[in-house]
């Protein structure tokens, strides 16, 4: 019998022209509930658009074709910002957050697809990068489901300024497990 063949996503880096497209997906339901709330454009431009001038933080399209279907940001956690993850001390240390636009996607396998191939891209483009983190919120059952199907470990639950988190990490040392699970898809 034929195997399912995962999709294959490529990642855009995002521009400022990109910036109405994100705040509508960023108020679609699906997407507020787990991401800002209801945000204007006005507040879109002043924190996604300030990230696009960031040397710490990376801002992607998750592309089927040349359609964007998702959206992922990549950050240093080193330095990224003041408030959050102060024991961090590993320069190596990235994190990832993220979502599918589009709700009739979700729940068929589209988004640990892409998380998986942004962690592979992320580790083979960047031989600093030593492991990559997830924080979920603990009740987004779903979202920590697709992180595991992806690669990622639970570490621990932890209080960040959004609020109760599940810190879910990745290792360069996992990377090869990674493959292996995308080539058995
Ligand atoms: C998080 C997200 C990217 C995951 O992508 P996805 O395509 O929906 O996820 P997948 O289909 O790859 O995997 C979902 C898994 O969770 C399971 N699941 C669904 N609802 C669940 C729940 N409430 N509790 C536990 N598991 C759940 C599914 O059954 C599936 O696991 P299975 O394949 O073993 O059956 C996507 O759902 C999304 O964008 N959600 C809205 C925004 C969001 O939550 N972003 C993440 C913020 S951290």
């Amino acid at each position: 019998m034929a195997e399912l063949v995962e999709p294959l996503f490529s990642f855009r880096p995002l521009t400022w022209s990109d910036l109405p497209l994100l705040h509508e997906w960023l108020n679609r339901p699906h997407v507020a509930e787990w991401w800002e709330g209801t945000t204007s454009l006005e507040y879109v431009q002043q924190t996604h658009g300030k990230d696009l001038e960031s040397t710490v933080i990376w801002q992607f399209f998750a592309c089927l074709g040349d359609v964007p279907v998702g959206y992922t940001q990549l950050y240093r956690v080193l330095g990224a910002d003041p408030d959050w993850w102060q024991d961090e001390t590993d320069p190596g240390a990235r994190g990832i957050d993220q979502f599918l636009a589009n709700e009739a996607q979700l729940g068929r396998g589209l988004g640990s697809a892409m998380v998986r191939q942004f962690l592979i891209r992320t580790f083979s483009e960047d031989p600093t990068v030593t492991k990559i983190q997830t924080d979920p919120a603990p009740h987004n059952g779903r979202a920590i489901r697709a992180y595991e199907k992806a690669g990622f470990r639970r570490v621990r639950e932890l209080i960040t300024p959004d609020g109760p988190a599940t810190l879910m990490v990745v290792t360069r040392e996992d990377i090869g497990r990674i493959e292996l699970d995308a080539a058995r898809r």
